[in-house]
Parts: C-alpha cells; sequence; structure tokens
C-alpha cells in the first residue's frame, strides 16, 4: 500500500502551470513554445544537461557550440561567465542562453552564519536580507542560479547536513525557507540581481538512517505529508524556480525516481511549474541503488518520474534518442523537460540580457557587512551565564583567549565557503584586539579542533593566569560538518575537551564560545565553564559578533533552532515527538541511582534512558539573555472556535532585568486527540519582541485555525474537531503559560 503510494505515476504531463511571483507568463509561454517548435532533439536534450565547469575555457566552449550545454555548474567570474554565454548566445543555431549556477548557500563574497545559526536567530527579515545581499554579489559573477535553500528536516546531529538547513522543526524551516527564497528572487526574477533559488533536497533527505549521509530514509506516508513535505509545498507557493532531487530513497524509491513526489505533488497537488533538477548525479547513481539495470533505464526513470534537468550524468543525452525511439519515453514528456528549462531562462532575463556587467564590484559591501553582523549576532545563543559572567565590565581589561577557533577565519566560515575569502573574515582575535584598553593574551593550544596534542594546554593556562577573564573558542573546522561529513560521535574532538577542563581548574571566569556546525553534546563543558555561548559556524562577521555580545555592545538574543542532547545515543531526538503510551514522568531513577539488584519493575516502566534520563541538554527554542523576560496575563480571543476563525492569543512581555533586549517568544499547540496519534507540541508562531529594560508590551499572535490541518486517519488533510492546548512560551519546554481552546 505505502510502496504504491510512493510509485505511483498518474501519468499526467507536465503542464505550463501559471504564476509563481514572475509577471508576464502568457508572453513567456509563447516564446518557450516558439522556441521549442524550432528546436531539434538534440537542441532539446542539450537544454537538459548541466555540466561542471571545465578548467579550460576553450573545452568548455567545445561543449558550447556541439549544443551539448543548458546550464554550467560551478563556473564563476563575470569575464569568464561572458565568454562561455557569447558562444551559446552568437555562435548556436538558436542563440540560447546558458544558466550559470553555483552553490551559494550562506552568503557569497560575505558569508552569513550557516543556515542553522540564521534559524538561530528566528529574524525572516535578516534571513531574507542575506540571502538578498548572497544574490547581489553572486550575480556580479555571473551567479544567476543556486542550490539554496536546503529545507530538509533534520533530527539527528549526527547527520553532517544538519548545518546547512533550518534545523528540526516543520514550521520554522518553512518560515526560513520562505524568506530565503523571496530573498535570492526579489520581486522579479528577470532583475540582473535575482538568482534562483532551489528548494532541496526534494525529499526526506534530512531522514536518512543513522545520521548517516546518503543514506536511506524511512519515512512513514503520514510523516513524509506533515513533517517533510510542507516546507516544500511553501516554497513552491513562493514561486521557488527549481527544486533538487534528493540523493535518498524513500521505501525503495530513491527521490529521482519518485514521480510521487515529483508529479503527483509539487505538480499535480501544489500546481508549480518550477524546474526540476536532479542532484549531481543522483539519476546515475540508481545504478548504486539497485532500482536501475543500465543508464538508459536510468534516464527513462528519471524524466518519466518528472525530472527536467540532470545534473552532470548525462544519461540523457546519450539515451534519450533511443529511449524515444523504443517508445519508452514519449517526445512530450522531453518537451515539457525543455518547456520548464526554458521558461525559467526567459524569466531570468536571460534571453534579452544575457551578459553580465564585467565592472561591478560589491562584495564586502560596508552595508552587507552590517546587515551580516546583525544577524551574526542575533544567531548567537547563550547556553549558560551563571553570575552574570557576561557581559564583561569595565573592569575586564586582560582577556585570555584560546582555543582552536580563536582565529580560524575559513573554519568560522563553516561549511560550502567556496568563494568568500578569509582574509575578509573578522576572527575573535580580530575583533577582540581591535578593542581598546583590553589586552588580549593570545594561546590557541591546539593547532585545530581535532589536534590531539595537548601540549600547548600548559601556555594556555598560564596565560588564563595573568587575565582577568578567559574566553575559549572552540568547536568544528569546517569540515566536520556539511555534505559527506556525517558524526557517529558529535563531542568535542581533539584535546579540547581536555583544554577547557584545564582551564575551568584556573579559577578564572570561564566563558567558553563553540563555534561549530551542529549541536555537540556538551554537558561537561557546560559544567566546566561559567558561560557559554553557541555560534553555529558564523561567517564573516562572526568576531566582532562574538566582540560586541562578550562587552555588552549587544545582547544575545538567539534560540536553539535544534535539540540539544546530552548524548548521542538519544539521537534522533526533537521536540515535537509522540507522547507514547508510557511517557516518563522525570523523577525515573538514573542507573547510577538504581540500587544493585533492583527488582525487574522497580524503576517503573516509562520512555525514558537509563542513563540520559528522558529530556534533552537545552531544548529546541531555547536560549538566554542579559535580560530577564516574565510571560503573564495570556488571553485568547475565543475559546471555541470554527475552521475559518483565527485565533488571537494575546500575553504580556516584560524585560524584568537591566539590559534593553529583544525575545524570541513562541506559540506551540498541542492537539489533545486525533484520528492518529498527535505531538506533544508544534511550534505554530514566533516572534523576536524587543523591549527597553523595565519595559512591558502586550504581544499578540494570530493562528488561523486551518493551520491546525494534519494527515487524518483516511490520509486527508483537515483540522479535526476536540481540545487543543496552547503555550505562550520561551522555549519548547516552558510549560508556565498554558491555555485551552476547542475547535467545533
Ligand atoms: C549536493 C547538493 C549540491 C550539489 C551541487 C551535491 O553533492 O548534495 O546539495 O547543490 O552537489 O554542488
Amino acid at each position: 500500500m505505502k510502496r504504491i503510494l510512493y510509485t505511483i505515476s498518474l501519468g499526467l504531463a507536465m503542464v505550463a502551470c501559471s504564476s509563481g511571483p514572475q509577471t508576464n507568463n502568457s508572453s513567456v509561454d509563447q516564446r518557450v513554445e516558439d522556441l521549442l517548435a524550432k528546436m531539434t532533439l538534440e537542441e532539446k536534450l542539450g537544454q537538459l544537461n548541466q555540466v561542471s565547469a571545465m578548467d579550460n575555457l576553450e573545452d568548455m566552449a567545445a561543449q558550447i557550440r556541439m549544443g551539448r550545454v543548458g546550464s554550467i555548474l560551478n563556473g564563476v567570474g563575470a569575464a569568464r561567465i561572458n565568454v562561455l554565454q557569447r558562444v551559446a548566445v552568437e555562435e548556436t543555431r538558436l542563440g540560447i542562453p546558458i544558466l550559470m549556477s553555483r552553490d551559494v548557500i550562506h552568503g557569497y563574497k560575505t558569508i552569513a552564519p550557516i543556515p542553522l545559526g540564521q534559524a538561530a536567530s528566528f529574524d525572516l527579515d535578516a534571513v531574507q536580507e542575506a540571502a538578498r545581499i548572497a544574490a547581489i554579489e553572486a550575480t556580479t559573477d555571473g551567479v544567476r542560479w543556486t542550490f539554496s535553500p536546503m529545507i530538509d528536516i533534520a533530527r539527528d546531529a549526527r547527520w553532517g547536513r544538519i548545518a546547512e538547513g533550518y534545523g528540526e522543526d516543520t514550521y520554522l524551516t518553512t518560515q526560513m525557507g520562505v524568506a530565503t527564497i523571496k530573498g535570492y528572487q526579489g520581486d522579479d526574477l528577470s532583475d540582473p540581481t535575482s538568482i534562483a533559488a532551489c528548494a532541496k533536497h526534494f525529499c526526506g533527505y534530512g531522514a536518512s538512517e543513522g545520521g548517516r549521509d546518503y543514506n536511506s530514509a524511512n519515512i512513514p506516508p503520514r510523516q513524509l505529508l506533515d513533517v517533510y513535505l510542507p516546507p516544500f509545498k511553501a516554497a513552491a507557493k513562493a514561486g521557488a524556480a527549481t527544486f533538487m532531487t534528493s540523493f535518498n530513497e524513500i521505501d525503495g524509491v530513491p527521490s529521482t525516481a519518485n514521480a510521487y513526489i515529483l508529479k503527483t505533488q509539487l505538480r499535480d497537488e501544489w500546481h508549480s511549474d518550477a524546474m526540476v533538477v536532479t542532484d549531481w548525479a543522483s539519476s546515475a547513481e540508481m545504478l548504486a541503488h539497485g532500482n536501475c539495470s543500465d543508464r538508459a533505464d536510468v534516464a527513462a526513470q528519471s524524466i518519466n518520474a518528472g525530472v527536467d534537468m540532470e545534473m552532470v550524468a548525462e544519461t540523457f543525452i546519450q539515451n534519450l534518442p533511443d529511449l524515444i525511439k523504443d517508445g519508452r519515453v514519449k517526445m512530450s514528456t522531453v518537451d515539457n523537460a525543455v518547456r520548464n528549462v526554458l521558461r525559467l531562462k526567459f524569466r531570468l532575463g536571460l534571453f534579452d540580457n544575457p551578459y553580465v556587467d564585467e565592472n561591478k564590484n560589491v562584495a564586502y559591501s560596508p552595508e552587507f557587512i552590517e546587515k551580516t553582523l546583525k544577524l551574526t549576532t542575533e544567531s548567537a545563543i547563550l547556553l549558560k551565564n551563571d553570575n552574570k559572567t557576561l557581559p564583561f565590565s569595565s573592569k575586564v581589561k586582560t582577556i585570555a583567549l584560546v582555543g582552536p577557533m580563536a582565529d580560524a577565519a575559513y573554519e568560522q566560515s563553516g561549511t560550502w565557503t567556496f568563494d568568500g575569502e578569509a582574509e575578509h573574515t573578522i576572527t575573535p582575535l580580530k575583533a577582540l584586539q581591535s578593542l581598546e584598553g583590553v589586552k588580549v593574551l593570545y594561546e590557541p593550544a591546539l593547532t585545530h579542533c581535532r589536534d590531539q596534542k595537548a601540549a600547548g594546554i600548559a601556555s594556555a593556562v598560564a596565560k588564563a593566569k595573568q587575565a582577568d577573564v578567559v574566553v575559549c573558542v572552540v568547536g568544528e573546522e569546517a569540515i566536520m560538518s556539511g555534505e559527506a561529513h556525517s558524526l557517529a560521535d558529535i563531542n568535542l574532538y581533539g584535546k579540547q575537551k581536555d583544554l577547557i577542563e584545564a582551564l575551568s581548574k584556573t579559577g578564572k571566569p570561564l566563558v567558553t564560545v563553540i563555534m561549530a556546525g551542529r549541536p555537540l553534546t556538551i554537558a561537561k563543558q557546560i559544567e566546566e565553564s561559567n558561560a557559554l555561548l553557541y555560534m553555529f559556524h558564523p561567517g564573516t562577521t562572526g568576531g566582532t559578533a562574538l566582540a560586541d555580545l562578550l562587552f555588552g555592545k549587544a545582547v544575545p538574543s538567539g534560540k536553539t533552532p535544534v535539540t540539544f542532547p546530552y548524548m548521542v545515543g538519544q539521537l534522533p531526538i526533537y521536540y515535537n515527538h509522540k507522547n507514547t503510551g508510557r511517557p516518563a514522568a522525570g523523577t525515573e531513577l538514573l542507573i547510577d541511582q538504581t540500587p544493585v539488584g533492583a527488582g525487574q519493575t522497580s524503576l517503573g516502566c516509562s520512555s525514558y534512558w537509563l542513563d540520559a534520563g528522558y529530556g534533552p541538554l537545552f531544548p529546541f527554542g531555547y536560549g538566554l539573555s542579559y535580560t530577564t523576560f516574565e510571560y503573564s496575563n495570556v488571553k485568547l480571543s475565543a475559546t471555541e472556535l470554527k475552521v475559518n476563525d483565527t485565533l488571537k492569543v494575546t500575553f504580556d512581555l516584560a524585560n524584568t532585568g537591566e539590559y534593553d533586549a529583544t525575545e524570541i517568544c513562541q506559540l506551540y499547540v498541542r492537539d489533545l486527540v486525533g484520528s492518529v496519534t498527535r505531538p506533544v507540541k508544534e511550534l505554530k508562531g514566533f516572534k523576536r519582541v524587543a523591549l527597553k529594560a523595565g519595559e512591558k508590551k502586550q504581544v499578540e499572535f494570530e493562528l488561523p485555525i486551518s493551520e491546525l490541518a494534519f494527515t487524518t486517519l483516511d490520509m486527508q488533510n483537515r483540522v479535526e474537531p476536540g481540545d487543543f492546548k496552547l503555550w505562550v512560551a520561551a522555549n519548547s519546554d516552558d510549560n508556565s503559560n498554558e491555555a485551552s481552546f476547542t475547535v467545533k
């Protein structure tokens, strides 16, 4: 039954569906049809072929002249791109321009925090702005298509690519993905500063078993619909110009051959006319998966399932002529794929304006740096701050700055940084050294994060002893997260743990700063540190943001976009889990508290780990500030509502501390009884609220009741009447401000 659901193909041709944010579709469609009518089969197949840039320009030009290139991946530089584009436009029969693409994942030159860090800001405007900056910088180098945003839900931090997405939550990921798409694509794709977005990886890639990259994903149909597909559906609605098929299989069907997601969902349900590209050779990899017998079969299964363009594998260009002759692939299928490619090229304005201005240089403009700094600062999460260790008072004159990430420009930028130059990156060392009146005693102690030599720790301790405070910057090098960089142990590597332990023994106030691509298991380091700031790889402005936060020029506001486990064995762990029939009370005995010879049932029989307990180290949505906030007075506009109603939830938020600051307020809902079991909580809204010290404000959330829909027992998407609880909360574990309502 499940298998049928995934593989069923309605046999519908991919039709050109109306609208996206761009206007003038009818004239675009007419131009597509006129051009298509003139094309030979070879010219059509060339359009479906994406090739990787070759070092030798002449070799590349030769491929273009032969009509074999619809898109180039990774060729950047305005002059270089113009040369190649000129060959396509002036030296091929129909002059069809090439679509130039690049992985611009979290900035092009000015590097923003990795997407997981951006998510920690919960700041949609700033995230949209970051994508806009990336688009402006990338287009000056000729890039018109990026393979971003990655909107895979990731509930397992072993998966290295958790860095590239927005965390574990469907709602947050959806909002972040849409903001990013808007930033890249702007109001009009044909604007020369717009780049086409790519919603990836479609679909379920983040659920790879055991967090090992490229592994199979086991996702039940209802979970696929409720957890993994919604960000993609929203991306389609936001007009994402392209979608990328994922490497993984679900229930035996690799995404590149999955007509259920590529046609039934994308085309029939969501009415998207986006162009679908494979991931890097993900079509040919179906030979290794074992669902294709040869390269011809690869081509037939991929294009028949709904792929338009193949990334580098070239099975289309080699096999489609024969497949069409044999009748295994219809000409109309090829035509539809070509339409989807050409339509995008027209919408990008490539036919009217194929060349890049070679004299424009906007990289690292002060405006971009300032905006990126704001986002980077907002992305930092304060996980501990005992005795107001932070911010540093004016009495702090000497800082021991320690650790392998304190001056590691490339590493702090994180995964997928091809174009941002390290010399533009402000490291913590650079930033702190530029402060007046502060003396910095710098000692990396370890040459890199995986360094196993402990020799440098003694001199770090010596520096610590001479200082007023210690700032220890550790974490993961860029290579330790991202694609193919999964880990089975997500602890701090090398001698970093020893370093922190040794520093903590000095008795000096210890501020640990972690720059990493994933949440790490840091229970011990939390204990040992007086304060701990978590910065998912923060990018170009990371050091400046850190210095501002340390000295109180900025106040932390970021919150965890993903649950932090105590131990790796808790994974996958996420806040919106099901209750189970035996939820833990939280008072269960742990293994060290259990008497020797304890009887079989003496511990009770509830759902927890003997060694790790029940909850995480830090829940989703968690983060401290230098100030304190108080939530009170939750009121609902109604307690009985209908499906078409919108519930208004108001509450008071007071800044009860000494700093002006911003709080990320969250709205969670629980559907108490469903035809199928429902998550214990689901995020349904968030707001960044800025308050002056001592200020109090009324805050409002609007919750359209239609947003409570889910896939019911009979596989329909609808709201089921019944009782609901909601919480206005500082994080997903905060139950102090609760209310109830009923949907009739
Ligand atoms: C990755 C994609 C990326 C593509 C192109 C693949 O290996 O999975 O996310 O966009 O390469 O570089």
